[in-house]
Parts: C-alpha cells; structure tokens; sequence
C-alpha cells in the first residue's frame, strides 16, 4: 500500500524563502514560510549549528512543511513556517542579533514566531522589540501538550478494543522532561501503570519514586511489554527494526517525528499497533499558542485540547473502516484543508 504522504519538497514547494545575514550581529538565518493558505505562518525558531548552511535551510524546509501539517491537523487558522538561526559563531550580543532578527520576520509578514530547540520567550521578547509579530511571549506551552497527548492516548485506548480502560492500562514513558513529566503525572492521578525512561536516569528514577512507577534503561524500550509506548524525548525513535520487536498495541506521544520515515507506520499497521500520528497528538503546544494569541480563556483552552482526543477518535475510526495506517488518514485531512483552503 502506499502511504498517502505529504507531497515531498521539491525545489520551488515553500512558498517563502528568506535568508537573513547581519555581520554586525553574527547573524545568518533563514525564514521558511512553507504554506499561508490557512493563515500566517506559525513555527518555531531553531537555534543550531549545522554542517554546512544547506542543512540548515533543508530543515527549516522540512520542519516548516511539517507545521503547515500540524496546524491543519489541529483545524488551526495557521500555515506552516519556520526559521533557523545559525549558531556558527560565538554570539556577543544575543539581544541584539535577536532584535535584528526580528526586524527580518517583520519584514515576511507572514511568519509568527515560537520558542523552539535553542530558542528562549527571552529571544521571543527581543524579536519581538525588532518588530516581529509574536503570539505567545510568556508562556511555555509544554503542560497543554502534554495535556493534549493524555487526550490523543486516552481516545486511542477507548478505540483499542485489547484495552479495558486508561486507569488499568500500563504505559512506557521515554522522556520525562517538561511534557513527559506533566502527562508522567496525569497519567498516574488517573491510577494508569507507569514505566519511565530517560537518559537522564536519575531524573527518571527520582519522579517514579514519587508516583510509584518503575523505571527502564532507554535501551530496553524496544523489547519492553506495554500497552502503549509514549515516546516524549526525542525523534525519529521508532525505525522499521524497532517497530518489528514493539510490544505494546498503541504508540502515541509528543515527540515531533516519532517514525525514522513513514513507511514505519505501515510495519506498525501490520502489527495491528495503532499509531496515533505525531502531530496529532502534540498538537497542544500549537493550539496553547493559538489560545493566548487570541485572547481566549482557559476553559476555551482545555476545550480546544480535549478537542485532540475526538479527532485522534475519527482519525481512527476511518483508518480502521479503509485500513490504512491513521498516519494516511491524517495527511489526507490537512492536505485537503490546505487544498480547499488555496482554493478558495
Ligand atoms: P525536554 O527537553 O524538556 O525533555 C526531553 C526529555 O527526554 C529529557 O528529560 C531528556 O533527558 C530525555 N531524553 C533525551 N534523549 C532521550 C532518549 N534517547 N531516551 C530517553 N530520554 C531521552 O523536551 P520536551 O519539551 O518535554 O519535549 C519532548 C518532545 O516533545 C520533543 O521531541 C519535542 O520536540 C516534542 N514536542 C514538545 C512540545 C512542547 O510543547 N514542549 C510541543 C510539541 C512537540
């Protein structure tokens, strides 16, 4: 079968591509504004060295096509973009190479800018003092992912006909950082089974103790007997090998490309293990973003997350009617979203 990706990035496929270069500040970076037919761009800022500046702009690219999927997904008013800040040099006056670069977003008009890997609300503020237009300064969205991804897994476990309910499931955590431990948490107030892992063992350990949990080493997660696996550390955890020796009937977590590619997610359907897509499920940061950008209050919030859970549930439900992998379902929707909506 084939899955039904999202159209990949040939060289004209993002809609705005911007190099931004400052000697004064050590600055070079890019702005990718992948897609605006639903909207202004919204993404993070990623501040990373790269070999070389292509991989930089690849991957601004790339992660900016997978914001214009996220927010579609989330049936958000947004398009995808991001940008890149090379950190290719001591920087001596972080202020001000974030002012200036907040000069440039303002110049795209099109992008609004996030807290990504690297990046700080304190860079967002002086971007925000160069012009940018920056929807959530204050805030760290991580508890409302988090709290979005306990919807995305209990909508998944409610489908899981293997599954009783959440509280008597047992649930693989990997990564208990600010997510991870926010929904470590939750999970536990709700009397579910815990195992953590984290390479931060001891971080692991300290919050187990806490919720009566028991902990792994990260190398045993492949082989570790679960009902579902929540992947909250890092990317691409699950290649075609490890999807092969899974023990759990559910994956669904927060980390942002959960499969090495998406042809895992067919090994995943054969092995009749439902994948919850990635962007599905971690949607929570995005809509938080959304929710303070427009002023709304925290009961039009915990609405907007629980809304994740019923679309994980249709997802699913379609997935299963066709059998496809939920993965295909969920691209077909924020395609034909961002379709309509160019449309129109
Ligand atoms: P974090 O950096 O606060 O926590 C990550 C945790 O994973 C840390 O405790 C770290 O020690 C651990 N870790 C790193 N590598 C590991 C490995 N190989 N195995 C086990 N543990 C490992 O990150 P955060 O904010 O909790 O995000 C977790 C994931 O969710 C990331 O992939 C992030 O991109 C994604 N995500 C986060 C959002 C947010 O609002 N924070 C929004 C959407 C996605």
């Amino acid at each position: 079968m084939t899955i039904a990706a999202p159209p990949t990035l040939d060289f004209w496929s993002t809609e705005q591509l911007v190099l931004c270069s400052d000697d004064r500040y050590g600055l070079h970076a890019v702005i990718a504004v992948d897609n605006t037919a639903l909207g202004k761009g919204l993404g993070g800022v990623r501040f990373k060295e790269y070999a070389n500046p292509e991989a930089g702009v690849t991957e601004a690219r790339r992660l900016a096509r997978a914001m214009s999927f996220k927010n579609a997904a989330a049936d958000l008013s947004y398009g995808g973009a991001k940008s890149v800040i090379f950190a290719d040099g001591a920087v001596e006056d972080r202020a001000g190479l974030m002012r200036r670069f907040g000069e440039f977003v303002a110049r795209t008009g099109m992008y609004l800018p996030g807290v990504d890997m690297g990046t700080s609300t304190d860079d967002l503020k002086w971007m925000a003092e160069g012009g940018a237009s920056v929807p959530s300064i204050d805030d760290n969205p991580s508890a409302s992912t988090a709290t979005g991804v306990y919807y995305a897994i209990k909508a998944a476990v409610d489908a899981c006909s293997d599954l009783a309910s959440l509280s008597s499931s047992h649930l693989l955590i990997q990564g208990v950082g600010n997510v991870g431990e926010v929904l470590a948490r939750r999970l536990a107030a709700e009397g579910a089974r815990l195992t953590l892992t984290d390479v931060d063992s001891i971080r692991a350990q300290a919050l187990a103790h806490e919720l009566g949990a028991q902990t792994i080493d990260v190398r045993d997660i492949p082989t570790a007997e679960c009902d579902v696996f929540v992947p909250c550390a890092v990317a691409k955890v699950i290649d075609s090998a490890v999807a092969q020796k899974l023990r759990c009937v559910i994956v669904a977590g927060a980390a942002n490309d959960t499969l090495s590619d998406d042809s895992v997610a067919d090994i995943l359907l054969q092995r009749k293990i439902t994948y919850v897509p990635d962007f599905l499920a971690n949607a929570g940061g995005v809509i938080d973003i959304d929710v303070r950008y427009r002023n709304l209050g925290a009961n039009e919030l915990e609405s907007s997350l629980e809304a994740i859970g019923t679309r994980v549930s249709s997802v699913l439900a379609q997935a299963e009617s066709e059998r496809v992998s939920p993965l295909v379902v969920a691209h077909k929707y924020a395609q034909q979203r961002i379709t309509d909506a160019s449309q129109r």
